[in-house]
């Protein structure tokens, strides 16, 4: 992996949501350029590939059809490719030259989720690996510091039900729901938002923060619910005044931050503060929320929860 130069990531549904945290991480620590594309996309736009690249496929089942479609594409095409896979002896664990297993145990529901954490926790791993050089030594102790404490942390958040039970209730009834965010604030906005509407049913849209004026802020109205991430201090004034737009629109916002970031009451109407630590693997803490907010939505509005309507835990057919 040190001597590549180039890293694809390819991947399906939440999975490619953790190519593009990956992406963020990777850049930052690995100096690597990294590229992350949906695989159904990927295996039909003739991609030109570096054969001096790496592709990474993310899956879960390992059994996704346009993600073995898109690793075999890859073969074909003479690159190395590193499965990274929950389900072992899977299509794709088998046909990948290399195989790292995220080991998250069997996985029910269809909707994701310690797959998610588990994939994302892998590629935040194998950045720091491959970047370790890149960061001064202190740095390295003060990541390493961060991750042993990440399971009491994330302990912390799962337990705060009552909060998630209370913001559900504010939103169950909404029609459309927008999740906005900054760099790696975004791709678990893009989580966070998926997570939402495959268990509720509920629209939603995950926008990078700075995009909103070139689109969505035409469909903030009183009321319209925008949950709003914001975890990295040197963005955060940025994603604050995309906050306070939508805020003078009417907009319900619900902050998700933690106490790096200073975020006036005037701009929000509820908040969940996430434990602070490395911003290379906040995402590990900031999509638990989100992850539970979608649960109790869920349950308020009586779906099923881990069977939902039309959605299949592994799509083997395009
Ligand atoms: C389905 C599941 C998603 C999953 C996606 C990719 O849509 O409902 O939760 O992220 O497939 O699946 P994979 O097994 O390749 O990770």
């Amino acid at each position: 992996i040190k001597k590549i130069s180039q890293i694809y990531i390819v991947a399906c549904g939440s999975a490619y949501h953790v190519g593009v945290v990956a992406q963020y991480v990777m850049e930052d620590l690995a100096k690597i350029p990294v590229r992350v594309e949906l695989a159904s996309e990927f295996r039909y736009r003739k991609p030109l590939l570096d054969p001096d690249g790496l592709v990474i496929v993310i899956s879960q089942s390992g059994e996704t059809a346009d993600s073995l479609a898109a690793l075999r594409l890859a073969k074909d095409k003479g690159l190395r490719t590193l499965g990274i896979v929950n389900v072992v002896g899977s299509s794709i664990a088998r046909e990948s030259d290399l195989v790292l297993y995220t080991k998250a145990g069997s996985e029910i529901a269809v909707a994701t989720t310690k797959a998610y954490s588990a994939q994302t926790a892998l590629l935040s791993l194998i950045a720091l690996n491959i970047g370790q050089k890149n960061i001064s030594k202190a740095e390295l102790k003060e990541l390493l510091e961060s991750i042993k404490k990440l399971p009491a942390q994330m302990e912390i958040l799962l337990n705060k039900d009552k909060k998630y039970q209370e913001i559900a209730e504010t939103i169950y009834n909404k029609e459309d729901i927008f999740f906005i965010g900054r760099d790696i604030d975004y791709a678990i906005a893009m989580e966070g938002s998926l997570k939402l509407k495959e268990i509720s049913y509920i629209h939603s849209e995950a926008y990078p923060a700075g995009e909103l004026k070139h689109g969505t802020i035409s469909l903030i109205e009183e009321g319209t619910p925008v949950i709003s991430i914001v975890t990295n201090k040197n963005i955060a004034e940025k994603t604050i005044s995309n906050i306070k737009e939508v805020k003078s629109r009417g907009a319900e916002v619900i902050l998700l931050t933690n106490s790096k970031c200073d975020v006036d009451s005037d701009f929000y109407n509820k908040k969940i503060v996430i434990p602070t630590t490395h911003k290379l693997i906040q995402p590990l803490l900031t999509i638990l929320p989100l992850q539970k907010i979608s649960y109790e939505v869920a349950k308020l509005r009586g779906a099923d929860i881990d069977q939902p309507k039309n959605l299949a835990k592994s799509v083997t057919v395009e």
